[in-house]
């Protein structure tokens, strides 16, 4: 450790080294900078500090090379103390002196978050995976208090549409952490493919893993779980019932309503009419499918989706109608509740809370907590029936959509734009809202569905800079755009040194391939997109 002389606060280096995404609750710029070199040493305070400080030193290692050993005297201070439980579960405190810094948190993932931070006060090579040799690694000094807005702050990756490598995976992770963002989704099955490995239906995968790429192996998956966690990331799964369901069904044709009928894996997008029956086998099926996804992921939330659920093949069923009948439903349309809250009833005993897509705010069981996906005023509606609720709007958080209306923005989902400015703008639990229903608004998440999105570099061009968006709203206190525009240019450079091929602020020129440069990012899957039919 170096001291440096002290330069004023008000320094274009200084000013640039604070530009952080997203904005922290209380920033204090002070005079100076703290300069880290081969012999800065990290001091972890007993009582359990030490995972975020080896976090620390293994996310530098690559662009610095420095040791950043563990040593009772080091000047970089990590302490977790219970006793600052009033900064939450994430929040932290940091002060970085011209002669220490200090990282203090109530909780592990406080300090997590708070070795993001630090990462963002380096100069932005401090982020690439290559040594970046010559570079003087300081940091400037400010005071920091820092909490989240909302507890959940996620991003959703369709990997049924597209399989992506966990290479991938573990990537897009840490791009999460850096944002602090702490939900990494899976949708992991739909009608075009499964990639949940399932040992008591191990058809799913073989057939239902064949289209677009593959499937994840049970030691990939708790893999990238433990690698998340570290990160402060949680895993949150979903297996989508009783639609969006043909690769199960191409599977398992007894789990269909015409269990004489072979279907194939569905080779087009859009809504698919076949769903699940509604037999005791069926019921069966989805609870040991489960069983399995609560053995992989520990989250405390398992998604079950329930949405885009056509009720046809129920009308037309003999069984379904007798099913109907037989719980006392209005008619075979009400067996979408009901199946609902067969499964989600199943996860509340297993001590999980059910996750499920709503389509109106009202129709999805109690104890489920809702995702409106279609309207914010459907978040509403079942904040009110008590629900809790994570805000999912498409118009504000499907980052499927393109990035402006520019002849030359490379497609995505058709009828409509999604801005920059537009997911910024998302407000999860507006002023108007009443307290309490303001008070069931977990947060927010964006949704990266992969019909239009072919390649793992494809992703990444339209999840940056949204993301970086989304995750201001969902953990700033402040609503502040051209602090946000201004943050961001700086930002940038930071996911330039990641090699991040997020969208520049003009777009790409059309017909821009999207390839992460040599030596970055992991592979991508090319897949043949099949015939579009809107989702
Ligand atoms: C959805 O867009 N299918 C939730």
């Amino acid at each position: 450790m170096t001291t440096t002389p002290v330069t004023g606060p008000t320094t274009a280096a200084h000013r640039a080294g604070l530009q952080l995404v997203p904005r922290p609750s209380q920033l204090a710029p002070l005079p100076g900078r703290f300069v880290l070199d081969e012999h800065t040493a990290v001091r972890a305070a007993p009582g359990g500090a030490s995972a975020a400080a080896d976090l620390l030193r293994t996310l530098l290692a690559p662009a610095t090379g420095l040791p950043l050993p563990p040593a009772a005297d080091g000047r970089i201070v990590f302490v977790l103390d219970p006793a600052l439980g009033g900064l939450g579960r994430e929040g932290y405190g940091l002060t970085v002196g011209a002669d220490a810094v200090l990282l203090r948190a109530g909780a592990q993932e406080g300090l997590l978050r708070g070795v993001q931070t630090l990462r963002q006060l380096l100069p932005p090579q401090a982020l690439s995976h290559r040594r970046a040799r010559g570079t003087e690694w300081a940091l400037p000094c400010a005071q920091i208090t820092d909490v989240p807005r909302f507890a959940w702050r996620g991003a959703m990756l369709d990997v049924a549409r597209r399989f992506r490598p966990v290479s991938f995976l573990r990537r897009f992770t840490d791009l999460l952490a850096l944002h602090k963002l702490n939900v990494l989704h899976l949708h992991l099955t739909d009608d075009q493919g499964w990639r949940m490995p399932v040992a008591a239906y191990p058809k799913l995968t073989e057939v239902g893993g064949e289209p677009h790429g593959g499937a994840y192996t049970r030691d990939e998956l708790t893999g990238l779980v433990a690698y998340a966690a570290a990160r402060g990331v949680t895993v949150v799964p979903e297996i989508e019932m009783p639609g969006h369901v043909r690769a199960a069904l191409a599977a398992y044709p007894e789990l269909g309503n015409v269990p004489s009928r072979r279907l194939a894996v569905w080779d087009r997008w859009g809504v698919c009419e076949n769903v699940l029956g509604v037999h005791d086998q069926v019921l069966d099926f989805c609870r040991g499918v489960l069983d399995e996804v609560m053995d992989t992921f520990p989250s405390p939330h398992v998604h079950i989706g329930g949405e885009e659920c056509p009720t046809t093949e129920w009308q037309r069923s003999p069984d379904a109608r007798r099913r109907a009948e037989a719980e006392g439903l209005s008619g075979p349309e009400a067996l979408h509740g009901w199946f609902m809250g067969r499964i989600g009833g199943f996860l509340t005993e297993n001590g999980r809370r059910p996750l499920g897509w709503t389509e109106t705010g009202s129709d999805l069981p109690a104890g489920f907590t809702a995702v409106p996906w279609r309207s914010a005023a459907h978040g509403l509606t079942a904040a009110r029936r008590g629900q809790d609720v994570i805000m999912a709007p498409y118009r504000s958080t499907y980052l499927d959509y393109p990035q402006s209306e520019r002849p030359e923005e490379p497609p995505g989902q058709p009828g409509g734009v999604v801005s920059l400015r537009d997911v910024y703008d998302l407000e999860p639990a507006p002023a108007g809202w009443e307290p309490a229903a303001a008070a069931r608004v977990l947060g927010t998440q964006a949704q990266l569905w992969s019909e239009y999105v072919p390649t793992a570099a494809h992703a990444e061009y339209l999840a940056f800079p949204r993301l970086c968006a989304l995750a201001e709203t969902a953990w700033s206190p402040h609503r502040d755009w051209p602090g946000f525009e201004r943050r961001l240019a700086h930002h940038r450079t930071r996911l330039d040194a990641l090699r991040v091929p997020g969208r520049p602020p003009h777009g790409l020129p059309h017909n821009a391939s999207f390839t992460f440069p040599p030596g970055s990012g992991p592979s991508g899957t090319p897949g043949s997109p099949g015939e579009d039919t809107g989702r």
